[in-house]
């Protein structure tokens, strides 16, 4: 039998359809959601309840710079939270969104293996250590420019 994302024509294939889906394209199109639905015959709120009740699904597509926070203990206790807080507020979105512009995605995580330098921002794949307010919008602001002056 023909399968499609990857998974039997089963509504227990939900969560791995919906993993295989964001593993090809990095996030859960509405259409792809409408489309999961349809396939394994179960309702598109049940697929958006799942969807949204697991953080590792995301919704929408990421943006090119993807900022992770570190929400371990050795950052939590030097905070982190506060770091959280200043970037929801400096860039006008919540965790796991995309700013309208399409450059800046926040992102929580657990440790980043990097306690000694705790608290600990990293940006596509870079770890910014000791990390402050101050100096994560200053971050922000160099690699908004450098957009800005076309380097990429
Ligand atoms: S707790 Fe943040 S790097 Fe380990």
């Amino acid at each position: 039998m023909e399968q499609k994302f990857g998974v039997p024509k089963d509504p227990s294939y939900l969560i791995k359809a919906l993993q295989n889906i964001q593993e090809e394209k990095g996030y859960i199109s509405k259409e792809d959601a409408m489309e999961v639905a349809e396939y394994l015959g179960v309702p598109l709120t049940q697929v958006y309840g799942v969807a949204t009740f697991y953080e590792q699904f995301r919704l929408q597509p990421r943006g090119k710079y993807v900022i992770r926070v570190c929400q371990g203990t050795a950052c939590h206790v030097r905070g982190s939270k506060t770091l959280l807080d200043f970037l929801k507020d400096f860039l006008g979105i919540d965790v796991g969104e995309t700013t309208s512009d399409g450059l800046f995605t926040i992102e929580r995580v657990a440790c980043l293996g990097a306690c000694a330098l705790a608290p600990v921002v990293e940006i596509n794949g870079t770890i910014y250590g000791k990390m402050n307010p101050d100096k994560l919008r200053d971050l922000i602001i160099k690699l908004k420019g450098a957009e800005n002056n076309g380097c990429k």
